[in-house]
């Protein structure tokens, strides 16, 4: 049997708690109630032969291989759909189930190829496996009656094959489709012999509903479905476990290694966030690792207009080191600053922000967290007293009524999003609230109770219309407030809440959303047992992002749904480690584990471990920084992992800042957008090539595991260790773990973490301490963190960016599926065939009105900018909304972006641009330039042997 195969119990574990006890072939065993017989047998050693069940799904007893004996009873059951009971006496292996299963076997060999030696799953086949656990050695029908075996082969999806000539009909992948991802697209068609496995009427798999997820591949016992990469290189000999290093969900993968070379990832059945599980992303978009475009060797100039030249590692850190401290001997210690990167390791992000205090000696560092989720630092902290989520993704399976705000999980974090649908199909009630018709509202099986498709901007009048209701209609949960919170915010916020202009009727008249509706969704929620809130961009995004978040802890507070399993607030983050960047002291004002630099007792503590006198002063969070660069004041920036000059808004103000500076570093796999304006490039490691940790949407500390070694040459966290030494600060880890001890030292949530611990566990989520030794999955248990629950008022202020006759219409971006954020790893890769372009959304309406016809090219024009984009005529937006992603950098999309911000945090506007759109014929000026500067950027000087 393959070595790196994950063990398979046969079926789905019994939640049941009691045990009974059975016995089996004659020795006991003690199971939950409920277990199959075939999974009991499993747990205690006793492998029975199946084929149709699998542990991932329901089982179905079509293969009839699992067949036991089961004394007092007559005949044969099948072992995955017979419950065991107290008592139960089983025998697996008889003289009559080994004829029986035998049989079965050899009518599958009869209809299925013999050509195991060159088959792509020779010895990863269950087929093969089980043809050699029944004995069966001759099949008597011969080979030669009518068969399958001359069927097509659907190759249409990049990344596996689909061989019909295989296919066992045993129904797994459908049920893996249907159960596990939540997308109903296969489907058994045909009957009897004519039976198969079908992506869709006359559909190759490419253009089927199937979103690539992986489930039915990884389901499939034979080699009908199989991974093109195992085609091409073969099985794996050994595998390492490790997490994907794309989105906030944190899936576990095993990494299945053919000597050094990565041939598949597997998602991990012990991954608490995933349980076995995966995305197209995580599951096959990891190619980028090994792309052309990556760059290997550390690169300098003088100036932005020169090439690119490529030096060894040691010249260009004492090249960059050189140039920080001439910086900040003419303009000071303040002139030059980090941004910490949430697709890096704990460790690596620790180290810069270490690197800023000490080695520059100040606290001007920020992470890419500015431009997402600071607002939910800032309102869950200032609410509840913690700067993170309440709830493990577990926790939906207990919720009664699920609330999605301003998120798309089946784009963004789709993991969770078919955790989310199982619970729905079960029966939980869904409510979401987004401008967009989002997967999420009507899918198979899947229908939103209501979808409040307010106008971008309108929020925060939603969640206080949602209060009011509740409020006023006796639905708020008075016995929690009155034991949890503080009454005096309770009442403040209580006659905020119930004057009219929060009543649904006048909200109705800034949001675009009937009055009734939102009375309606309001009641659902106020009435639920357990009310769970899930929150992403669309909610942080926004001139009133920290606003919005203490108004959704507001109403969980209110209804009493905060601190047990099945309710809470919970931020999808999204990027991989986007939780972790915050927790590690990236902000400018915080230090480790969210705490004040401006506090002496923390300070002193970091100081004495450190070495240094740390500045109690806050240091520049980015806008700032781009504003001081504007100004002539800010000069200098390592920007580890990191496409400012992309994802950040208003791009002409960004490139402005970026061309004012004399120095800036750019630590990353490829040449992006940002250096375009750099001076220095040291090429980065991908997740394949680090060790250490991601902290996940939950909480969670998952364990990265190095794979290969670093490709470029250099751990990245020695990278900046280095950079520190050559800067005068003596920098001096052995190894990420050493780090990461460090981390555990000196802050108080990490107090217990360590990799061995982790190594141990699995992993974690913190608090991980004395208190919670085994951490803390569910926060504010009994009381909240900061005491007493907070109350805020959120009285809605509207953004300054406005609609009006030149711009009368409002553009919101948001993601897709298959390509990630600023597109750097998913454009390297086959993704690219799903979305290889940012298309723009007009509602039918809106393009008729101006001559736009769908797939042709459209202005795009807001106050800062304008771009051109293809145009996607659909109902999905509404009319007078507009909506793009912002996956391409020669889209541009926020070249129209603006400079507005969250109020408390500066977290940028993103969702809400008053534009126009028009027909167009050409790229814009921006665009043309883009195109010129990509050339630019490819000039690299080598030096000759
Ligand atoms: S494709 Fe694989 S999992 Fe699906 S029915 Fe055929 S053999 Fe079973
Ligand atoms: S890859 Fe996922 S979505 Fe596609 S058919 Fe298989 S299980 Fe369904
Ligand atoms: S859901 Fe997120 S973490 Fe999981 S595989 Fe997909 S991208 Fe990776
Ligand atoms: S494994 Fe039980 S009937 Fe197929």
């Amino acid at each position: 049997m393959n070595k790196t195969r994950q063990r398979d119990l046969g079926t789905p574990a019994s939640p049941a708690e009691e045990r009974v006890q059975i016995e089996i072939d004659g020795l006991p065993a003690t199971v939950n109630a409920g277990t199959s017989i075939l999974r009991a047998a499993r747990e205690s050693g006793v492998d029975i032969p199946k084929l149709c069940a699998t542990d991932s799904v329901k089982p179905f007893g079509s293969c009839r291989l699992c067949l036991v004996e089961i004394e007092g009873r007559k005949g044969y059951p099948a072992s995955c759909t017979t419950p065991v009971e107290a008592g139960m006496k089983i025998r697996t292996q008889t003289e009559a189930l080994s004829t029986l299963r035998r049989n079965v076997m050899e009518l599958y060999i009869s209809d299925h190829p013999l050509d195991c030696l060159t088959c792509a799953a020779n010895g990863d086949c269950e087929l093969q496996d089980m043809a050699g656990a029944v004995g069966l050695r001759d099949v008597r029908y011969g080979y030669d009656g009518e068969n399958h075996l001359d069927a097509p082969v659907d190759a249409s999806n990049p990344y596996f094959q689909f061989d019909t000539s295989k296919c066992i009909v045993c129904s797994r992948c459908v049920r893996a489709c249907d159960e596990v991802q939540g997308t109903f697209a296969l489907t058994i068609e045909g009957r009897g012999f004519n039976s198969r496995v079908s992506a869709g009427i006359s559909e190759d798999f490419l253009d089927s509903e199937c979103v690539s997820c992986g489930a039915c591949v990884q389901a499939c016992p034979t080699a009908t479905l199989t991974e093109k990469s195992i085609v091409d290189h073969g099985q794996p000999d050994h595998a390492v476990v490790t997490t994907c290093a794309y989105c906030g969900v944190g899936c576990s993968f095993q990494a299945e290694m053919k000597g050094d070379q990565v041939v598949r990832m597997t998602p991990y059945k012990d991954g608490e966030a995933n349980h076995g599980h995966s995305c197209v992303k995580g599951r096959f978009a990891w190619g980028y690792a090994s792309h052309r475009d990556r760059v290997m060797k550390p690169m300098i100039r003088d100036n932005t207009s020169d090439p690119w030249r490529e030096v060894e590692w040691e010249e260009a850190i004492q090249y960059t080191a050189d140039r920080f401290k001439a910086i900040q001997e003419e303009y000071g210690r303040k002139s030059i600053g980090g941004i910490t990167s949430s697709r890096c390791t704990n460790e690596e992000v620790y180290v810069v922000q270490k690197l800023v205090r000490t080695a520059m000696g100040n606290n001007n560092v920020d992470t890419c967290a500015r431009v997402c989720h600071s607002p939910t630092g800032y309102g869950l902290n200032t609410t509840l007293g913690t700067s993170a989520g309440t709830q493990p993704f577990d926790s939906v399976m207990d919720a009664d009524v699920i609330v999605v705000i301003g998120a798309n999980p089946t784009a963004g974090h789709p993991v969770f999003a078919s955790q989310m649908k199982q619970r729905v199909r079960e029966g939980a009630e869904l409510i979401v609230v987004d401008p967009r018709e989002i997967g999420l509202v009507r899918s198979p099986h899947i229908e939103a109770a209501h979808h409040l498709n307010l106008l971008p901007g309108t929020n925060v009048p939603i969640v206080n219309a949602l209060a009011h209701v509740i409020v006023s209609e006796g639905l708020a949960d008075e016995a929690y407030v009155k034991e949890r919170c503080d009454l005096e915010s309770w009442e403040s916020w209580k006659a905020m809440i119930l004057r009219p202009e929060n009543s649904p009727e006048e909200v109705a008249k800034v949001s675009g959303v009937d009055a009734e509706k939102i009375r309606a969704a309001a009641r659902l929620f106020g009435n639920a047992r357990n009310g769970a809130i899930y929150y992403g961009l669309g909610v942080t995004e926004h001139s009133q992002g920290s606003t919005m978040v203490m108004g959704m802890a507001n109403l969980a507070m209110a209804t009493g749904n905060i601190g047990r399993s099945g309710v809470g607030v919970n931020p999808l983050r999204g990027q991989n480690n986007v939780q972790g960047a915050c927790d590690m002291g990236s902000f400018p004002h915080e230090l480790a584990g969210y705490r004040h630099i401006s506090g002496e007792e923390v300070r002193t503590q970091f100081e004495q471990h450190w070495g240094v006198t740390i500045d109690p002063e806050p240091g520049f969070r980015i806008p700032n920084m781009f504003d001081a660069a504007c100004a002539g004041e800010f000069k200098g920036m390592y920007i580890q992992g990191e496409d400012v000059a992309q994802s950040d808004p208003d791009t002409h103000h960004v490139e402005a800042a970026l061309s004012n500076m004399d120095c800036i570093v750019v630590q990353d796999l490829f040449l992006n957008e940002t250096a375009k304006f750099a001076h220095v490039f040291l090429p980065g490691t991908s997740f394949l090539e680090k060790n250490g940790t991601f902290i996940n949407a939950e909480r969670r500390i998952n364990r990265v595991r190095k794979v290969m070694e670093p490709q470029q040459g250099k751990d990245e966290w020695l990278i900046t260790q280095e950079l520190a030494q050559a800067m005068g600060y003596n920098m001096n880890y052995a190894s990420a773990a050493g780090i990461m001890d460090e981390i555990a030292e000196l802050t108080p949530t990490f107090k217990n973490v360590s990799f061995d611990f982790l190594d141990k566990v699995g992993s974690v989520q913190w608090p991980c301490n004395d208190d919670a030794p085994m951490g803390t999955p569910i926060m504010h248990i009994d009381q909240f963190v900061r005491g007493k629950g907070l109350f805020v008022e959120t009285e809605y202020v509207p953004t300054e960016e406005r609609t009006n006759r030149k711009f009368p219409l409002l553009l919101t971006t948001g993601r897709i599926l298959s390509q990630y954020n600023v597109g750097a790893q998913t454009r390297r890769t086959d993704n690219n065939v799903w979305y290889g372009e940012d298309l723009l959304e007009v509602h039918p309406s809106d393009a008729e009105m101006r001559g736009i016809r769908d797939g042709e090219m459209v202005a795009l024009a807001s106050r800062k900018g304008d771009i051109t984009l293809r145009a996607k005529i659909t109902t999905r937006v509404k009319p007078g909304v507009v909506y793009t992603t912002f996956h391409n950098p020669e889209t541009g999309a926020n070249v129209v972006t603006t400079e507005y911000a969250d109020w408390a945090t500066d977290c940028p506007e993103y969702k809400v641009t008053a534009v126009q759109i028009a027909p167009a014929s050409r790229r814009s000026e921006w665009q043309e330039g883009f195109d010129a500067r990509a050339k630019e950027q490819g000039r690299i000087e080598r030096p000759v042997d």
